[in-house]
């Protein structure tokens, strides 16, 4: 099977800081890949990397076969509309409501009529479970109707794979399942390839095919959720036995 997503060798630093150096991941399509690894070690600055959110110090990244780290804006733009993000915070804007908040993407990437919009906007909301939130702003719902909310946003153009960083942190576990199995509906449904970090052990479980670990700006180890039971590197041990790092 051909990778979705290639990263070869790819450096990242903030001024003289190397905070991930020569990583290759290879991301499979149809799979939800889950980025593990200790509160800033760099799992969102890696996922900023292959968005190209932040300009890689060194390294490529091959998004559907294509290099994009030497992209123009242009043919950049083409493929990131493929692509979906839910980020750490949400990043829902506090002064729109959660239909407004929504339609952002589309006004930004399309052209279409307001009838179309409503209707694609009403589908990712049930999809959500938020159907009745569309008139809410983001401060009149709870931390897993936001978390909701900015997944419909990520969703809003029908990515081919979406990101999502720590989508259930801070959830109760029957908020965090249920958010799991949006996730595996997604995966098998609409054939998405998901890449999602996380640190809850249960929704790991649950949702890993594949498993990357970063340690000390490095992978340390790649591979299915299974194998990685079988891992001596004593941090993930630890994990795996403890749910902590
Ligand atoms: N914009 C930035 N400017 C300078 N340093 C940054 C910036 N963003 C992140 N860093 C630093 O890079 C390192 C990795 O941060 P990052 O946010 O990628 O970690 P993380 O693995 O996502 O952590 P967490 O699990 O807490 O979200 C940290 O040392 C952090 O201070
Ligand atoms: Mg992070």
């Amino acid at each position: 099977m051909e990778p979705i997503i290639k990263v070869s060798n790819l450096t990242a630093k903030f001024d003289s800081t190397t905070i991930l150096s020569n990583i290759n991941i290879e991301i499979f399509p149809k799979q939800i890949t889950v980025i593990l690894g200790k509160s800033g070690c760099g799992k969102t600055t890696l996922l900023k990397n292959i968005l190209k959110l932040y300009t890689p110090s060194a390294g490529t990244v091959e998004m559907f076969g294509q290099d994009i780290t030497k992209m123009d804006e242009e043919s950049l733009e083409t493929i990131l509309q493929k692509i979906g993000m839910l980020f750490q915070n949400g990043a829902l804007l506090n002064s729109l409501d959660i239909y407004n908040n929504i339609r952002i993407p589309l006004e930004q990437h399309t052209n279409l009529p307001d009838e179309v919009i409503d209707r694609m906007i009403s589908a990712k909301l049930k999809l959500v479970g938020l159907e009745n939130a569309e008139k809410m702003l983001p401060s009149e719902l709870s931390g897993g109707m936001k978390k909701r909310a900015a997944l419909a946003r990520a969703m809003i153009l029908d990515p081919n794979i979406l990101f999502c960083d720590e989508p259930s942190a801070g959830l109760d576990p029957v908020t965090s399942a249920n958010l799991d199995k949006l996730l595996l509906k997604l995966k098998k449904q609409l054939n998405m390839t998901l890449v999602i970090v996380t640190h809850e052990l249960a929704s790991i479980h649950r949702i890993a095919d594949h498993i990357i670990f970063l340690e000390n700006g490095k992978v340390g180890f790649s591979g299915k959720l299974a194998a990685v039971m079988q891992s001596n590197n004593s941090d993930i041990k630890n994990f795996f036995a403890s749910g902590k790092f």
